[in-house]
């Protein structure tokens, strides 16, 4: 064992013990990063190379050109992330999943009491083939759409955690012989869904290969708070932050848990602590050069989309704009990995310029 490798074990080791933070440590097999990412016009899937081992400096793959184009469901994917293989799968496989969501085509009324309640989901060995998509319904017809889904590995379950926003029939428009349920489902008389829509509600489901998932349940329900984007960073063994957006109040906020997924969370600025207003689609990846560091990117959906964030200090509601210069504008509600100079030099080879 080289004594890099000892040293690593044992901050591990310790860090399981004393509950520091593990996961956000540099990592030196890491030499990249790769985004993915879908753009304003265009429901496709785009991959963004970082140039170097910088986390905010990205270049577009494949010249700008899209890398996934969906042709099941509404053959528009929307808000794409990029999973990393764990448990048995840990380097071996990679998942891409996204909304079945062409806007074009609907409203955005329509596509939240009868959308598609299935997530696309792509997966891949080397992050280079990734075959034709797959459609998998996830969520209950008495639901009103499945929208960003996103997942995590759960060490706890040994298995993928796979959550997503949801809608429902509103309770304030209440004529529970006609349009609910008791559990303010839509009733299976309304099948059009014509009741009013209540608040959004992040759900959750398990999964060990992306094609069988478990019943979904309800994760956050923050009602009369409408919540969408969940995006989840682990710390620590038992650590995590959240990223929300309140679509309410049309902003981003951060919680963190001590006590795993299903802990109590907290927002470290306090109950109204919030990161920026006017964003959505929250995407938090740990830094591969400097433990503890924090990147963030948040969709300024009116405007330029993604613009990158960092905080060294997950305690706290610290959040400092980072240099835009090198960060490509138009970016929309996506994902990013660190990858290893083989996975680095493989996408560079396939699309890189
Ligand atoms: C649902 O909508 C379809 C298409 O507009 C219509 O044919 C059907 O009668 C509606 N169902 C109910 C129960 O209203
Ligand atoms: C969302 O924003 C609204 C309006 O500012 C606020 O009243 C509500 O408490 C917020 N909800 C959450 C979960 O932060």
């Amino acid at each position: 064992m080289k004594v890099s490798h000892l040293l690593r074990a044992i901050v591990v080791v310790a860090s399981t013990i004393f509950g520091l933070e593990i996961s956000t440590r540099a990592d030196s097999s890491l030499v990249g990063y790769l985004g993915v990412f879908f753009l304003g016009d265009a429901p496709n899937i785009y991959f963004y190379l970082s140039n170097g081992n910088n986390a905010i400096f990205f270049k577009a793959l494949k010249s700008g050109q899209p890398i996934l184009v969906p042709t099941l469901g509404t053959a528009g994917v929307r808000d794409p992330s990029i999973i990393n293989g764990a448990g048995s799968e840990a380097g071996k496989k990679w998942y891409i999943i996204g909304t079945d969501l062409n806007i074009a085509k609907t409203t955005w009324d329509a596509s939240q009491r009868k959308g598609s309640l299935s997530i696309y989901v792509w997966e891949s060995t080397d992050l280079i083939n990734w075959g034709t998509e797959r459609l998998i319904k996830v969520e209950n017809d008495n639901a009103g759409m499945v929208w960003a889904p996103d997942a995590i590995w759960d060490s706890v379950k040994g298995q993928y955690l796979v959550h997503w926003a949801s809608k429902f029939v509103s309770q304030a428009d209440s004529n529970p012989t006609l349009r609910i349920d008791v559990s303010y489902k839509y009733s299976t008389s309304d099948p059009n869904h014509t009741g009013n829509p209540g608040p959004d509600q992040i759900r959750y489901a398990y999964t060990s290969d992306f094609k069988t998932f478990t019943s979904p349940q309800t994760f956050i329900n923050a009602a009369p708070t409408s919540i969408i984007d969940l995006s989840l960073l682990q710390l620590g063994t038992n650590s995590y932050a959240r990223f929300l957006k309140n679509e309410t109040a049309t902003n981003v906020y951060m919680e963190r848990s001590d006590t795993g997924l299903f802990g109590t969370w907290t927002r470290p600025g306090g109950v109204s602590a919030m990161i920026h207003s006017g964003v959505e689609g929250p995407y938090a990846y740990a830094d591969n050069l400097v433990a503890g560091k924090v990147n963030l990117l948040l969709d300024y959906y009116g405007s330029d989309g993604y613009r990158p964030f960092t905080s060294t200090n997950m305690n706290a509601n610290a959040w400092v704009d980072a240099d835009r210069a090198n960060f490509p504008t138009g970016l929309r509600h996506g994902s990013v990995i660190g990858v290893t100079q083989a996975e680095y030099d493989a996408l560079k080879a396939k699309w890189g310029t």
